[in-house]
Parts: structure tokens; C-alpha cells; sequence
């Protein structure tokens, strides 16, 4: 089955002689003991029966089903945040002592939370460039356990190539850790260049509705049992009508991103050209970091346009205001098109100076393009532009 169908018909929960067409909302904390129930517990199968919400529950484990189906993965876990995934995941391969080789082209939060890992835990962190194989095998040590890279890294849409490094990992047993969130599943499934995990900040794209909070995590049987343990320790687990939006999202998801696609490669054109714009990034752009392993490897390039506009962080500020269908507001992924600034927002934990160093230059402004008709947005950017 391709991609649209997987993500409509994969997940369906039967209960018993009713067979609804959708799988209704379990809003329960737990479910009646029985022998069956018992036994499975005592020989360690507790994933496989319905005991306590914060284990497993019926909505979730729908829609971990078309999580695993739609990004190419045996098994999926939802969490009740992206930090969630991430914290949950890396802690559950990590020991004091060991080493994780990732970049500063991540999230803030978390690099913060590989800051702590550093600080907090003795778990060494090396920062390289995601699009540097041979920078990510020098940085390697005996201890290291882990590359965490994002498939297209938040803000700047750095590509991290999974093929570089990938024989190099696997001789070594080293985890590729990919966080897919700007991608999605739509345009690109990490686990089928090499890597072991995928994490997404389901909050995102895959929630799309900018409406919830969640996470993903997918990879093989053996390493989501794993995590599995650690998210009924560490407690970060979705509830049943959070897991209900997620399965309802995922099925328009294909559509949605096509549009988002579509949106941001027409909204990246129009500010490469404008005069007030210094320069404009997007996976399919020309002057990309690696635009022809964008287009071999993405069906689309997402939809987040990072652009530099003249005159700063102050006329960034001043053109934000200005919008008035583009809403400034933290977060992606939303059906509706959002803006911010790196700098005070997903970046502010860096100094001035290391996101400079980044490329996350004075100016630096990240749009979340939306699946609204792209003439009103475009009109839009083009009077707040006029009016800085
Ligand atoms: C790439 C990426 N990963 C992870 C996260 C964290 O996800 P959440 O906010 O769902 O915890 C974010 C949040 O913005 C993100 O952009």
C-alpha cells in the first residue's frame, strides 16, 4: 500500500462484535485484570495486553501502528511531547561515561537537554556539522554511543547525510538517532538510508492542527521495546485524546503536505527575489547547502523557509508585526503559516556570538508555511516587506 492508504487504513483497533469506522477514544486509566492478562504480565509481555493508560492504551497503540507503516518502521511509540521522545530515547541507550556526537544545527531545546547530559550525567557531547561524514567519523570516540543529527536541522534546513557515516556506525555499534520533525514521514524516511530511530516532534507536521502536544519515536522491535521501558519509568506518556488527534492527523497528512510543499517552494522563490531579502533557504532553492541531495533524496523540501532580511533583528521584528494572515507565534508544522525569530524564540539559550558562528545571523527569521492559498500569503509578506 502507498503512503496515503497506510496512513488512512493502517491502525484500526477492533473491539470485540462493534467495529466502529474510526478508533473511538479510550478515555480510560486502566482495564480489567484477567487470566490472560496475568499471565502475559508474568512472562514479561506487557506491551502485548491493555493494563494501565500510562503503559499502553488502545487510541495510542492505533496510532502507533500508522506511525511504524507511514515511516517505514516495524514498531512506533507516542510520547506526550517531542522533548519526551528525544529525552526518553537517548537516555535509554546512554550510560555515564559515554559519548553522543551531534550539532549544534538542533533545536534549542534540545541541545539544551544534551547540555544537561554533559553538565549533569558525564555524557561527553561533541558538536559537527550535520552535512559532514568525515567531521562526524574524526569526532568519534571509543565510548561514543550515539549520532543524533536532525534530517533538516532547525533553523537553518542543513541537510544531515545518513549515508556518510552509516558503515562506520554500524562496525562500531553506534545508534543513528535522526529527528525527522521538518521532513515528516511524507517527504523522507531516515530509517531507509540507514538510520536505527526516527523522532519527531509529532506536535508538528504530523499533528498538524497546531492544536496538541506529542511525540514519536519508530525504529525495530528490539530498540522501541527498549525505549518502551524507559517511557513507562520516565512517565512521559501521550494521553487517549491526544493519541486521538494524532491517528485522525496522520490521515490527512499526505495532503496537507503536498500543499505545505507546494506553498514554500513558491513563497522561497518570491522572497529570493525580493529586494529587501538578503538571502533565503529552502531544500530545493538554488545556493542550498546540498540542493542536489535535497532533490534526490525529499519528495518535497517541507514547509519552513528560513530568510535573512536587510536591517536586522529590529526590521525582522518590524516586518513580523506588519503580517497580518501570517501569525507570529512560536512552533511549525500547523496548517496555518507562523513566524518568529530564531534568536528570541527556539535559539535564545545560544549566545549572540554561537549563532553567529551557526549562521543564525542577525535577521534570520523561520517561516512555517501554511496550506492557506499561497497569492493571500504572498500579498501579505510582500506589503509588510514594503512597510520595513
Ligand atoms: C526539530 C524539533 N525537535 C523537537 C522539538 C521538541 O518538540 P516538542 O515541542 O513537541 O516537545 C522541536 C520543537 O520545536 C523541534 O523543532
Amino acid at each position: 500500500m502507498k503512503f496515503s492508504t497506510l496512513a488512512i487504513h493502517k491502525g484500526e483497533i477492533n473491539i470485540g462484535k462493534i467495529k466502529p469506522v474510526i478508533t473511538p477514544i479510550f478515555q480510560t486509566t486502566g482495564f480489567h485484570l484477567t487470566n490472560e492478562v496475568y499471565e502475559k504480565f508474568l512472562k514479561g509481555k506487557e506491551r502485548e495486553v491493555w493494563i494501565y493508560t500510562r503503559h499502553n492504551n488502545p487510541t495510542r497503540k492505533a496510532a502507533e501502528e500508522k506511525l511504524a507503516a507511514i515511516e517505514k518502521g516495524e514498531d512506533a511509540l507516542l510520547f506526550s511531547s517531542g522533548m519526551g521522545a528525544i529525552s526518553s530515547t537517548l537516555l535509554t541507550f546512554l550510560s555515564p561515561s559515554d559519548h553522543i556526537v551531534s550539532s549544534k544545527h538542533i533545536y534549542g531545546g534540545s541541545y539544551n537537554f544534551l547540555m544537561e547530559l554533559k553538565n549533569h550525567f558525564s555524557i561527553d557531547v561533541t558538536f559537527v556539522n550535520p552535512d559532514d561524514p568525515e567531521g562526524i567519523i574524526d569526532a568519534t570516540r571509543p565510548n561514543t554511543k550515539i549520532y543524533f543529527f536532525e534530517s533538516l536541522s532547525n533553523p537553518l534546513l542543513r541537510p544531515f547525510i545518513i549515508e556518510g557515516a552509516k558503515k562506520f556506525a554500524e562496525k562500531r555499534g553506534i545508534k543513528i538517532i535522526v529527528d525527522n520533525t521538518f521532513l515528516s514521514p511524507y517527504n523522507f524516511n531516515p530509517l531507509k538510508k540507514g538510520a536505527d530511530i526516527v523522532i519527531h516532534s509529532a506536535t508538528k507536521y504530523i499533528g498538524g492542527h497546531s492544536d496538541l502536544l506529542a511525540g514519536a519515536v519508530i525504529g525495530n522491535k528490539e530498540n522501541i521495546e527498549k525505549i518502551w521501558k524507559r517511557l513507562i519509568l520516565f512517565g512521559a506518556s501521550p494521553d487517549p485524546i491526544q493519541c486521538f488527534l494524532i491517528e485522525r492527523s496522520i490521515k490527512t497528512l499526505a495532503v496537507r503536505m503536498e500543499r505545505h510543499n507546494k506553498n514554500a517552494l513558491e513563497i522561497a522563490n518570491f522572497l529570493n527575489l525580493h529586494p529587501k531579502v538578503e538571502k533565503v533557504i529552502y531544500p530545493f532553492l538554488k545556493g542550498y547547502y546540498n540542493s542536489d541531495y535535497a532533490k534526490k533524496n525529499y519528495k518535497g523540501g517541507g514547509g519552513v523557509v528560513t530568510f535573512k532580511i536587510k536591517g536586522g533583528n529590529e526590521a525582522g521584528m518590524g516586518f513580523m508585526r506588519e503580517l497580518k494572515i501570517v501569525k507570529e507565534a512560536p512552533s511549525l508544522g500547523g496548517v496555518e503559516s507562523l513566524v518568529s525569530m530564531p534568536f528570541n524564540t527556539s535559539h535564545y539559550s545560544l549566545s549572540q556570538e554561537e549563532r553567529e558562528r551557526l549562521g543564525i545571523e542577525e535577521g534570520t527569521i523561520r517561516l512555517s508555511v501554511g496550506i492557506e492559498d499561497v497569492n493571500d500569503l504572498i500579498e501579505d509578506l510582500e506589503l509588510a516587506l514594503s512597510l520595513v
